[in-house]
Order: C-alpha cells, then sequence, then structure tokens
C-alpha cells in the first residue's frame, strides 16, 4: 500500500537519508561470480545500503550557454505569474485527465497552452497516422550522426504535427549495463561515446522542429525487475520500495553520466528522472544527482520531470531538484499530488521558497522558449487513450464531463517511409558471409522460414503495446513504441521480390511444422536454392510480462520456439542465411561455426519498412555497412553484469561492482574472444587502413571553473493571504483533475492532511538562495567548456578495395594506461562512403574530455600521467593501426 502524504511531512526521506537503517541489515550482499571490476573503488564503492550525500540549495538557472534568450522570455513571463500559475506550469493535470500521456495546467489569462508530453522514443506513441522509425539500438548500429539527427528532426516533425510539445525521448538510461535489460532498445549502446554521440544529435534534430526533447531515463535505469513498487507487488515480488542502483563516483561520470553530459550540452529542453533509487535515495528526488551534479556540475538550464508516477514527495522532491510532477496525480487516478495545491501549501508555508518555485517556473518556459515551442507549436489534434473521433474530453471520467471532436486523425507522415527504408538497411549488421550475399535474386527457389518472417495474424498492431512476440519483430513493447501505419514483413518483401520476375518462393513461417520444414529446406537444398530462416528475440517495459519476461529477458537465446526450426534448416540446407531481429546480444556461437549457415544478419529492431530494408540488403542495393553497438558473447555469463531476478533485500540492492567495465571493456579484461566483437560489421567490399598521423594541438592548460553565481532571483510578490488561492467560485471542478487551488483557507486541511508547516525535515541549506560558486568540472551547460579543447587530431586513410561502393566506419579507440583503465575505450567514428579504388582521409578530433578520467579527489577530470595509445580500425578488435600520444 502507498500512503498518499500531505507534501510538507512527507516520509520518503530526502537524499542521504533513505537508507539509514537499513545499515547493518541481514541479507547479504550481491557478489560476482569472478573479478569482472579490476578497480577496488568500483567494488567499494558498489555495496548494498550505500547512500548518496545530501546536496543542497537547488541550483537556479541563469541562462548561462546559449540560453540567455529563451531564459530572459522566461523570467519576462514568470514575473506575471500569480503562485497558482506557477503552480500549473510545474504540475500534470491527472493521468489520462487530458490528451497527452502528460499535461501541464494552462495559463490561459496570457494565452500559455497546457504542454503536450508524448512518448515515444521512436514514433508518436497513441496515435494513428504516424510513423515506426528503426529503433534506438539501429541508429547506433548506424554509427551515422547525420542519421541520428535526421532521424530526430524527421520524427520531430511528426511529434509537431500532432500539436505536442516535447517528444518523451531520446533514451540514455539504460546504457545497456546487462544485455538482457528490458528497454536497452530504446536506447542505443551500452558504450557511453557511441551513445552520447547519438542523444546529442537526436536532441538537436528534435529540437530543431520546435519540440522539446528529453532526456530519459536519469539515471542508472538499468533493468526493469523491481523499477517500481506497485508493478513488482503486483507480480508477487515481496519488497518495499524500487531497487537501488549503487556505484561509485568514478563509474557515474566515466559510464552512466557522460551521454547525459552530451545531451545538456546539445542543449535538451528537459531531463526525466527515473524509478530506481540510486545509491539508496530515489532518482526523483536524490539531491547528490540532480542538485549537485545535473544542475551543478553540467550547469542544465532545462527542467527536470519524473517519470510517470515516479515522484514520491513534494517539498523533499523539489528540494532535491525536481521541477514538474507527472502525470501529476501521486499515482494514476487518485486525483491527489505531491506538486499541484500541495506546492501550493509548501510556499505559502515557506517550505518551499519563492525562489525555487520561480525557478521551477522559469526553467520549464525557457525550455520550451529555447525550441521556439511558443512559436511553433500547434494545437493537440489526437487523444492518447481511444482512437474515437469523438469522444470524452477528460477520457478517464467519461463523457459526463464534456465530449466533442478529439481525433483528428492528421496524417504526420509525410514521405518518410523512404527515410525509414533506407534507414533499416543502414543499420542492418553483416555478421557472416561467405559470398553468398548479395543473392542475385535468381537463385532456383528462395525458401523462407520462421514466424518472425511473418506478419501478425492479429494485425500489425494486434496486441496492446505490442506486448506479444507474434510474427515479425520490428519494435519492442512498452511506452517506447508507436501504431504501425503499415508493417512490411519479410515475408511480403522477399516475395515481392521474387515474384516480380516469376521466379519460386516458398515459405513456412509456422515453427513447428518441422516435417514440413524439413522437406521445403531439403528441397531447396537440392536445387542449390537459398533458404533464408528467421528468429528473434523481444524485451520491453517492465509493465508488461511475456511468458515470464518481466520487461527484462530471461535469457539470450531466441523467442517464438524457433531453435528446433533453425536446427531443421541449417542441417538440412548448406545455403542458409540466418536474419535475426533481435532487442540486443543474442547466443548464436553455433551458427557461427555452422558451415551450412553461409550468412548471418542482424536486422535489429528496423521499423515499418522492414522487410524492405532487409531486402535491399539481402539484394545488394544497399551495401550494408552497420557495425555491431554491442558486444555477441557465447553466453550471458561473459558479460559479467546481470539482471537481479530475485530481490536481494526489501530494497533491493542492484551494485555495479563491474564499475566501467561493461560489454566490450569486460570482454577485452577478463580476455574473452567474443563471438563477434563491439563494432564489427562486414560489407559486400572491402576496406584497407593506413598512414596513422598525428597532430598536437596547442590548446590553453586545463582551469577549473571558479565564478560564483548571483543570489537566487524572485520573481514578483506572492499574495500570503490564503483566501486568495481558494478555487475561484462557481469554479466547476472535474474529479480527480488535478488544480493549484486550495479548499480551504485552514492550510493543514487545505488540501487533505495535518501537520503543514512542520519544517524539521527539511535538509539543511535546502532554503538558501545566497550565491553558490560554480562546480569546478562545471561553468557551461555539458561541463566545462575546456573539456571540449581538442588536444590532438588523428588522421587515417581508408580504401575500398573491393569492387563495389560501400559505407565503412572507421572507429578510434584509447588506451588511457592506467591499471584501473579498460584496456580501450571508442573515441571515434565516422561513417564514409567510399567508391570502389577509392581512398579516403578520416580525421578524429580527441577532446580534453575524451583522454581524461575523472578524478574523484579533486572532483575534475584529469589527464593522468600513464602513457595514451590510439588505436584505429574497423572494430574494437581490428585495430590495425596504433600510436602513442606523445
Ligand atoms: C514510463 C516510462 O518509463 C517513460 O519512458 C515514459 O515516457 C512514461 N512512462 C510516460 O508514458
Amino acid at each position: 500500500m502507498v500512503l498518499i502524504i500531505p507534501v510538507a511531512v512527507s516520509l520518503t526521506l530526502a537524499a542521504g537519508a533513505i537508507a539509514q537503517g537499513l545499515n547493518g541489515s541481514p541479507f547479504p550482499d550481491v557478489t560476482w561470480p569472478d573479478a569482472v571490476s579490476p578497480n577496488p573503488a568500483a567494488v567499494a564503492g558498489a555495496q548494498s545500503n550505500q547512500k548518496s550525500p545530501p546536496k543542497y540549495p537547488s541550483p537556479w538557472a541563469d541562462g548561462s550557454g546559449g540560453w540567455s534568450a529563451a531564459y530572459d522570455k522566461a523570467v519576462a513571463l514568470v514575473k506575471k505569474l500569480t503562485l497558482e500559475e506557477k503552480v500549473n506550469l510545474t504540475t500534470g493535470t491527472g493521468w489520462q485527465m487530458d490528451r497527452c500521456v502528460g499535461n501541464t495546467g494552462e495559463i490561459p489569462r496570457l494565452g500559455i497552452r497546457s504542454l503536450c508530453f508524448q512518448d515515444a522514443p521512436t514514433a508518436v506513441r497513441y496515435t494513428d497516422f504516424v510513423s515506426v522509425f528503426p529503433q534506438g539500438v539501429n541508429v547506433a548500429a548506424s554509427f551515422d550522426k547525420k542519421l541520428a539527427y535526421l532521424r530526430g528532426q524527421t520524427m520531430g516533425e511528426e511529434f509537431q504535427a500532432k500539436g505536442a510539445s516535447c517528444a518523451l525521448g531520446p533514451v540514455a538510461g539504460p546504457l545497456g549495463r546487462s544485455p538482457e535489460g528490458g528497454r536497452n532498445w530504446e536506447g542505443f549502446s551500452p558504450d557511453p561515446y557511441l551513445t552520447g554521440h547519438m542523444f546529442a544529435e537526436s536532441i538537436k534534430g528534435i529540437q530543431s522542429t520546435g519540440m522539446m526533447a528529453s532526456a530519459k531515463h536519469f539515471i542508472a535505469n538499468e533493468q526493469e525487475h523491481f523499477r517500481q513498487l506497485g508493478e513488482a507487488l503486483d507480480y508477487g515480488f515481496n519488497i518495499t520500495q524500487p531497487g537501488s542502483s549503487n556505484f561509485d563516483d568514478q563509474t557515474l561520470h566515466e559510464l552512466y553520466l557522460w551521454p547525459f553530459a552530451d545531451g545538456v550540452r546539445a542543449g535538451v529542453a528537459n531531463v526525466m528522472c527515473s524509478y530506481n533509487l540510486v545509491n539508496n535515495s530515489q532518482a526523483c528526488q536524490n539531491s547528490y544527482l540532480l542538485n549537485h551534479v545535473l544542475k551543478g556540475e553540467l550547469g542544465f538550464q532545462g527542467f527536470v520531470i519524473s517519470d510517470w508516477q515516479a515522484d514520491n514527495s513534494g517539498v523533499s522532491a523539489i528540494l532535491a531538484g525536481l521541477d514538474m510532477s507527472m502525470p501529476g496525480d501521486t499515482l494514476f487516478n487518485t486525483g491527489r499530488s505531491f506538486f499541484g495545491p500541495n506546492l501550493t501549501i509548501a510556499v505559502l508555508n515557506g517550505t518551499v521558497p519563492q525562489w525555487r518555485l520561480d525557478d521551477m517556473a522559469v526553467r520549464i518556459l525557457a525550455g520550451w522558449y529555447y525550441v521556439d515551442g511558443d512559436t511553433k507549436s500547434i494545437p493537440v489534434n489526437f487523444e492518447s487513450f481511444t482512437k474515437d473521433t469523438y469522444g470524452p474530453l477528460h477520457y478517464h471520467v467519461g463523457t459526463q464531463w464534456g465530449t466533442g471532436l478529439i481525433n483528428e486523425h492528421v496524417d504526420s507522415r509525410g514521405e518518410h517511409g523512404a527515410l525509414i527504408r533506407q534507414w533499416g538497411a543502414e543499420s542492418t549488421v553483416l555478421l557472416k558471409n561467405d559470398g553468398i550475399l548479395p543473392l542475385t535474386g535468381k537463385e532456383r527457389l528462395t525458401a523462407v522460414f520462421g514466424e518472425d518472417a511473418a506478419p501478425n495474424p492479429n494485425g500489425p498492431n494486434g496486441c496492446s503495446n505490442k506486448g506479444c512476440d507474434i510474427g515479425t519483430l520490428a519494435e519492442a513493447w512498452g511506452s517506447g513504441q508507436g501504431d504501425f501505419p503499415y508493417l512490411v514483413s519479410p515475408e511480403a518483401a522477399l516475395q515481392h521480390e521474387i515474384v516480380s520476375h516469376y521466379g519460386a518462393f516458398e515459405s513456412i513461417t509456422n515453427n513447428s511444422a518441422l516435417t514440413q520444414i524439413q522437406t521445403l529446406s531439403r528441397r531447396t537444398n537440392a536445387v542449390s536454392g537459398v533458404c533464408i530462416a528467421f528468429a528473434n528475440a523481444d524485451s520491453g517495459e517492465g509493465f508488461i510480462n511475456i511468458e515470464g519476461n518481466y520487461g527484462d529477458r530471461k535469457n539470450l537465446t531466441f523467442w517464438q520456439a524457433a531453435e528446433p526450426m533453425l536446427q531443421n534448416v541449417t542441417t538440412n540446407c548448406n545455403r542458409t542465411v540466418l536474419v535475426i531481429h533481435s532487442v540486443g546480444p543474442i547466443e548464436i556461437q553455433k551458427y557461427k561455426d555452422n558451415v551450412n549457415v553461409s550468412a548471418i544478419v542482424w536486422a535489429g529492431l528496423p521499423g515499418e519498412q522492414s522487410g524492405n530494408s532487409l531486402a535491399d540488403v539481402l539484394y545488394g542495393r544497399v551495401n550494408p555497412g552497420a557495425k555491431l553497438p554491442f558486444t555477441l558473447g557465447a553466453s550471458r555469463e561473459e558479460y559479467g553484469a546481470d539482471v537481479l531476478y530475485t530481490p536481494n533485500q526489501p530494497v533491493p540492492q542492484f551494485n555495479f561492482q563491474e564499475g566501467v567495465f561493461v560489454d566490450y571493456r569486460a570482454f577485452d579484461h577478463r580476455n574473452i574472444t567474443p563471438v563477434y566483437e563491439f563494432g564489427f560489421g562486414l560489407s559486400y567490399t572491402e576496406f584497407e587502413y593506413a598512414d596513422l598521423q598525428i597532430e598536437k594541438c596547442g590548446a590553453a592548460p586545463y582551469e577549473p571553473a571558479s565564478s560564483v553565481s548571483d543570489a537566487a532571483p524572485i520573481y514578483g510578490t506572492i499574495d500570503n493571504r490564503t483566501t486568495t488561492h481558494l478555487f475561484p467560485s462557481n469554479f466547476t471542478r472535474v474529479p480527480l483533475y488535478i488544480y493549484p487551488w486550495l479548499n480551504s483557507t485552514n492550510l493543514s486541511s487545505a488540501y487533505g492532511g495535518s501537520g503543514y508547516g512542520d519544517s524539521a525535515f527539511i535538509p539543511d541549506g535546502a532554503l538558501d538562495g545566497s550565491p553558490i560558486a560554480t562546480h569546478p568540472a562545471g561553468g557551461a551547460p555539458g561541463g566545462n567548456p575546456q573539456l571540449w579543447d581538442v588536444l590532438y587530431r588523428v588522421t587515417a586513410t581508408v580504401s575500398n578495395v573491393g569492387s563495389l561502393a560501400g559505407a565503412e566506419v572507421p572507429q578510434l579507440y584509447v588506451s588511457h594506461g592506467g591499471p584501473f583503465d579498460p584496456k580501450r575505450v571508442l573515441r571515434g567514428f565516422e561513417k564514409l562512403l567510399i567508391e570502389p579504388g577509392q581512398s579516403t582521409s578520416v580525421t578524429f578530433e580527441l577532446s580534453r574530455r575524451d583522454l581524461s578520467n575523472w578524478d574523484t579527489v579533486s572532483q575534475n577530470w584529469v589527464i593522468t600521467d600513464y602513457t595514451k595509445t590510439v588505436f584505429v580500425g574497423s572494430s574494437s578488435r581490428a585495430l590495425p593501426l596504433t600510436a602513442v600520444l606523445q
């Protein structure tokens, strides 16, 4: 049961206090099967029940780093607002009470609209006539920054056409600590550098269209199990709070925070705090993360929005840095809010200082002005919770509270399908090819096998939120998906390919028709045809459980009982092409080793044009140039860091003792040869690398930031007579809707509950708006600007020595050289299109940040004295060029 507690006496404690009382608990700590991490500090810094230090006050925005125009506009408006109007900006109106998944209160007096927050990172969720794009993991596989920007821009146009204000994406948390993590595919890659670039480009693309982007989920939201209390209890897990991701400061900076810093530097309008606890303090009221790191060190100028129901208090969360509560109610449809009227009360009774509310309002409006939301947005023209054209204005409470035109069915897609087809192909990774690919289309017989090739007989949107794995997998499940306008199945596309010139094509998409599969695969083999076998693996968000996969996968094997089918085909047909649609890593050593498997293609989650994108690659219209954005290991154990599936305590403790050694860093460190390594991908042509050159650039010495802010500004005067904050007379209140006004002049009973005015729980310094010193690693959005000074320019020559034009992704890795550093980390990549016989020069700029480690003592980035070595090549393990940096 969840207690709904008046804001000023919230039992949910502020950061630093949460874990008290759990110390000395009888529950055993998590231990890893072997020493994944060689870094004792990472092990020591990832212990059960460790605490997050309190950091107050919450820094106020100042418009620095390109935000001044937006900030000035926001300040000018906030000066005119009443207390309730400011509160209205900060609080959602309640789940399913307005048309988007999240809606703020509006300010009709000044013509300020309700801001519409809408999922998802891959499509506009919960509406029709939208595109379904290749998912984040595919964007990462493209290793193409331009693609990431254009996809963001194209998606942004669709959100804009639907009337949204904010697209709830992109995702850099989860980063992908464990290969089974349910939502890894919404994000990009377990490599923070690759994710950071794709995250930043996506943000810039989305925001170029007038949409705010949301950098989510901040932070270390690395598994679905135990992310939410109610969800876990419903599944029968006996826990008392969501799980806590526990890790040390260096791991925070070098791994999980890295892409968020890129996102903040790219100007993201808001950051969504996550469900999990971090070091035993809830991410949405973790003052260390929100106040000290995000708003302090990273100089974030936008606003922090809660994940839906991830906020568990009012005053505590607000003082710890939360600016907006979504969807506004404490839990869906309670009609109560930790913000709303409780925030009105908290400002009146002084537990939230006015400067803090003013800062919340300024940050929210600045985020909106920063993307030109005021001039580029149009009214919402869809309703998330029904596709009916006419219906209730407030879906959850039904038609008695007003009806109208709620779905205008606006087609937002333009010709985005052509781009999606192209991007699907450009993100398809060719893993193995004995020469069978590209196919000619003239094969005597083309035989397709596997349920994953076929449409879902219940329709492309046949399962709510894609909560099933029936037919081909082109997007995974949860809030990260949208409704397909169509889905081109591989079966349809390949059949079209063959039938268009009257060839022979047969498909068996029932994985249990083993007799028929045997007959067809033998016959195809006998006539030297080609067998194309499809298999998939799905995962998603924790609110849906498919066959015991509670969001996170429970293994790394194929779904849909594909193994017997694959066994059968690969035994009988010596020209088999294996096509994989998966959310991430999958165990395929035996198929790599099987000589009958002539080719393996990882197509990921390509979106609505799935079959066409694949056909373009298989038939050579697109020469594959994508690379694996994760490691394919032989078994899950090789990755080292696994999901915690069974609670180890009433507050589950996820101890990230592997530190920064995730994915390829773990394989490299433990000398495990992967099946296919991070960064690997074949082409139909071949590339050679030569001529590594290094130029040292003159950059000024690094200066820690040292300025001091102004005192917290206050805008306007709040009328502290309680009578002026009552509901307006004759006001019709929609039940369960969250309003900012009070019921009564008695603050103790104005919104239910008692005990207001008790400020004993307010953390030290939280109300203090005196000037604050800039964090030494801060000074601008993203961090100290000198971190991006270019220290070295590395060039190499890449030659296409084959006979086809093709794309290659030269990659640069750096060894930082210290005893606790990964063998090497990615620090550069470019996608190049090279004509046959041609050579191209590639240049990588190595910044100070790229060469630094986080120093926990000076709380800054430092370049250590250890030898720095650079490596350039075509994957994390094929690095022919190397040199030491002088
Ligand atoms: C919860 C998910 O974690 C988040 O990603 C999403 O944006 C919200 N729900 C809103 O649907």
